[in-house]
């Protein structure tokens, strides 16, 4: 019996409602798979910050660190403006644990229409490896001159040989073992200083894979042939806000944001990854028991393939293609009427 540690973060809103239901997923497969998983449960939340005035507490990072890995819901909350969750959270965790990949599967699944004519289920299957603790989103920067006309902002892109290598090499490593192709966005015409260096650093990289066909595209035809062809892609690989456009919009083109699902990787493993879904914390829909626990489930997959499971894992992936394909129950985003239990019921059923 292999165990291992998992600290739960629900979070906010329908994060609460869709953590539950991964952990009875994943404790359907696990007893068949001589997996044990201990789980500790953190009320950190804007419900908290509310309360408390933090997110998490001061030792927070200390206290996920003892755990294998952090299963998280979603964090927001409309009194509570959302860089608070985002900085106070979210970002301490991805930064502090060096989790700098951000992996986004996207699949069209049979039963799930593409808002895209030509997206079909089967021909859509790629991975956005988006780099997840530097580039655009740095915090250098700063303002002058607050309320005069001379007012400026400056914000500084931060772009490292280290932290661009090892995401360029954790992309290129995926790509060998899934189709093998790789297409690195960029903006080297316009973006004269840090991405004509990226792009270098890509080349670089490739040497070093000859079993990867990579190309390279500026973001803004990228974006484009994400809607007329994305059928083409295989593995992408983007800078902070590239990847974070990308994703978006390639988990838009699968037809449901309630399905999408997101790792957060430490690949060194000196520290614990994350695992999330993509959609936040719906408050439109929360506390109805309604949503979509597919994006949680998925994430939960790509947990027990980072903890070492991939045969486990792979169960957990088949059962949301097939109870997608199948099951006349679904909740109601993709058209159906099923609260989040009955969901993931069918789900457990198939597994
Ligand atoms: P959202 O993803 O929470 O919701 C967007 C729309 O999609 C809503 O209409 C919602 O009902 C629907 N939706 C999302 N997930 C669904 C699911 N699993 N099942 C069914 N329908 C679903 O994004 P929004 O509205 O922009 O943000 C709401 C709050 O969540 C904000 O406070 C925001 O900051 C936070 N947020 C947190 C994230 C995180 O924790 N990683 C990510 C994105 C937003
Ligand atoms: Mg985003």
């Amino acid at each position: 019996m292999t165990n291992h540690r998992i600290a739960l973060i629900p979070g906010d809103g329908i994060g609460t409602e869709v953590i539950p239901a991964a952990c009875h997923v994943l404790d359907t497969v696990t007893a068949r798979h001589g997996i044990r998983l201990t789980y500790e449960s953190f009320d950190w939340s804007c419900e908290r910050y509310a309360h408390l005035g933090s997110m998490m507490p001061e030792d927070g990072l200390r206290r996920l660190r003892g755990h294998d890995a952090v299963l998280l819901g979603a964090v927001g909350h409309p009194g509570v403006p959302d860089h608070v969750s985002l900085w106070g959270l979210l970002i301490p965790i991805r930064r502090g644990f060096q989790q700098y990949v951000n992996l986004r599967p996207v699949r069209v699944f049979e039963g799930v229409p593409s808002p895209l004519r030509d997206a079909r289920p089967g021909d859509v299957d790629l991975v956005v490896v988006r780099e997840n603790v530097e580039g655009e989103y740095g915090e250098i920067g700063g303002r002058l001159g607050r309320g005069f006309p001379e007012e400026m902002a400056v914000q500084e892109a931060v772009f490292t040989r280290r932290g661009v290598t090892r995401i360029l090499d954790h992309a290129f490593a995926l790509a060998g073992r899934r189709g093998g192709r790789l297409t690195s966005a960029t903006k080297s015409n316009g973006i004269v200083h840090t991405m004509p260096f990226w792009d270098e650093l890509v080349a670089e990289r490739a040497a070093g894979h000859p079993e990867v066909t990579w190309d390279q595209e500026h973001i803004d035809a990228l974006a484009a042939k994400f809607v007329l062809d994305p059928g083409r892609f295989d593995v992408v690989v983007a800078s902070n806000l590239f990847g974070d456009i990308l994703s978006d919009l390639a988990a838009a083109v699968a037809g449901s944001i309630g399905i999408a699902p997101s790792a957060n990787l430490n690949p060194e493993r000196d520290h614990p990854s994350m695992f999330e879904p993509v959609h936040g914390s719906a408050p439109d829909i929360a506390g109805r028991g309604i949503a979509n626990p597919l994006g949680a489930i998925w994430s939960a997959a790509l947990m027990l393939d980072h903890l070492g499971h991939a045969e486990a894992a792979a169960r957990i992936t088949d059962a949301i293609a097939a109870v997608l394909a199948t099951a006349p129950v679904r909740t109601p985003d993709l058209g159906g009427t099923a609260t989040t239990r009955e969901f993931t019921e069918a789900l457990v059923e198939l597994l």
